[in-house]
C-alpha cells in the first residue's frame, strides 16, 4: 500500500497544473488518474461518468446514518452545497461551474483521503477518483 501511494504521488506530482485552476486541469487530473489506474490493473476499462455518478450518490450506512458525497455536495455537484452537520455552505465541486476547483493536487488528494475515508471507510482508489472527476466534467453544462 505504502509503495502504491508513493508511485501515485511520484505521478502526480509531475503533473503542472497552473495556479488558474479549470475544466482543462480537471481533465489532465482525471487523464492522469487514468493512467494509474492502468497501470495498476492493466484491464482498467478507463474512465466512466457513469461509474462516477454512481460513486458520489450511493449511500452508506455511517454511525448509524445514511450518507453520500451527495448528502454535502448535493446531488447536483454544479449546486452549492451544505454542510450536513454544521450547516455551512460549499462551494460548488464542479470544474465546470466553480473555477477554483482541482488547482491544487496536495488540495485535492488530501480531500480526498479524507471524505473517503470518512464516507467509504478507505482512500478511494485512482480509478474511482478518474470516475468522480470524468463526472464532474458532465455536470453543469
Ligand atoms: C459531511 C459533509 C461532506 C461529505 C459527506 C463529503 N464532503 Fe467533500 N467536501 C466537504 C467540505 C466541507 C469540503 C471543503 C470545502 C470546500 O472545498 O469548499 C469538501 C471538499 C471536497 C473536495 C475538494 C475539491 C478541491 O477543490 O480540492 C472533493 C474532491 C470532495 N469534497 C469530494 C468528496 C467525495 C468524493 C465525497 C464522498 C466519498 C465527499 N466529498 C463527501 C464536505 C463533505
Amino acid at each position: 500500500m505504502r509503495k502504491l501511494s508513493s508511485t501515485l504521488l511520484i505521478l502526480l506530482s509531475s503533473l503542472s497544473l497552473s495556479a488558474q485552476a479549470d475544466v482543462a486541469t480537471a481533465q489532465k487530473l482525471a487523464d492522469k488518474y487514468a493512467a494509474i489506474a492502468q497501470h495498476i490493473d492493466p484491464q482498467s476499462p478507463g474512465l466512466s461518468a457513469e461509474e462516477g455518478q454512481a460513486f458520489f450518490t450511493r449511500e452508506l450506512t455511517i454511525k448509524g446514518k445514511q450518507v453520500a458525497c451527495a448528502s454535502c455536495h448535493t446531488s447536483n455537484p454544479a449546486d452549492s452545497g451544505k454542510h450536513i452537520v454544521t450547516g455551512k455552505p460549499i462551494r460548488p465541486l464542479s470544474p465546470v461551474t466553480n473555477d477554483k476547483r482541482f488547482g491544487s493536487v496536495e488540495k485535492v488528494e488530501k480531500n480526498f483521503t479524507k471524505h473517503c475515508n470518512d464516507i467509504i471507510g478507505r482512500d478511494c482508489t485512482a480509478q474511482e477518483k478518474g470516475n468522480f472527476i470524468a463526472y464532474l466534467l458532465t455536470t453543469g453544462k
